[in-house]
């Protein structure tokens, strides 16, 4: 890792931590948002050791590094690592993003559930406001994207997950929000949705989650938040079951992009040309 410590480039250094993180689009992104400001910025992948987070991290800001994305599997972690959370990153309980401060503190932030909110309703143009949102998952991807889903005001928002408990648990962290409800599979019976979102790592496998036939509304968005180099199996099978629209993750990808770039840089880049550049 030694020669990502450039000390002459490390006032412009940032980088991605995960494990695995070669496949990491962030810093194509990131490098194209900068362009449209005519900043260069170093952004870097940089692979951790599960249990080598704390080290990662302390030699990357010695360094001199800026900014820090952080990926699977380290999102929980580095929310104990940072000195200060803002509000949506304290309430997913996952950090995203951290910003190594001039004051010399560290603040963790959490863009992905406003870049997937974003996503959903400025690219898709799919509303969250009063409408029936299924979220299937229960693990730490959903965690950090319910809170902006909840303060749309969902006419309701259930949470279904395999292992019920974790469901159960999630209910009970986001119990301010009275529209929220957990349950196993089983439970969906019966239950129609306008927007369907995929936040299991079923995708990885090829697998999609047991879901009831019908669960589509007219019109209904499936999203999910993962994406591959092709339509994954949830997707798949939700444009059989008649969804009016199926989008994967790279949208999200891109938006929780943009938001990291504004919470480093305070300039908000146009993210059309990315996601453009994106699907091709
Ligand atoms: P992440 O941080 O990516 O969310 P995680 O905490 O391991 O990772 O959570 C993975 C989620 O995908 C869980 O909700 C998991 O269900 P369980 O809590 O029952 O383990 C869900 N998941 C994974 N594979 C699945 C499958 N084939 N069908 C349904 N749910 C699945």
């Amino acid at each position: 890792m030694a020669d990502l410590f450039d000390f002459e480039r490390a006032a412009s250094l940032y980088a991605v931590m995960g494990n695995p993180v070669a496949h990491s689009k962030s810093p194509q992104i990131h490098r194209m948002f900068a362009k449209q400001f005519g900043m260069h910025i170093d952004y870097q992948k940089i692979q951790v050791d599960v249990g080598g987070l704390d080290q990662a991290v302390a030699n990357f800001r010695a360094a001199g590094g800026r900014g820090l994305n952080i990926t699977l599997p380290f999102k929980i972690e580095a929310s104990r690592l940072v000195d200060d959370l803002t509000p949506r990153a304290r309430l997913a309980g996952a950090v995203n993003t951290i910003c190594f401060e001039e004051s010399g503190r560290t603040t963790g932030d959490n863009t992905d559930g406003v870049g997937m909110l974003r996503d959903i309703t400025a690219n898709l143009g799919y509303a969250v406001s009063d409408r029936r949102i299924l979220v299937i998952g229960a693990g730490g991807a959903v965690r950090g994207v319910l809170g902006p889903l909840l303060e749309q005001a969902p006419e309701l928002l259930v949470i279904a997950n395999r292992t019920v408990d974790r469901a159960v648990e999630l209910e009970r962290h986001f119990s301010s929000f009275r529209c929220l409800a957990g349950c196993g599979f089983e439970d969906l019976a019966g239950q129609r949705f306008d927007i369907v979102i995929n936040g299991t790592s079923a995708s990885v496998r090829d697998e999609i989650p047991p879901l009831p036939v019908r669960v589509f509304r007219p019109g209904a968005l499936a999203y999910d938040m993962m994406y591959l180099d092709r339509p994954t199996a949830f997707l798949r099978w939700a444009d059989e079951q008649g969804a009016e629209k199926c989008a994967d993750g790279i949208g999200m990808l891109v938006e929780q992009a943009a938001e990291s770039f504004y919470v480093w840089h305070r300039r908000t880049p146009d993210t059309r040309p990315v996601l453009a550049a994106m699907a091709a």
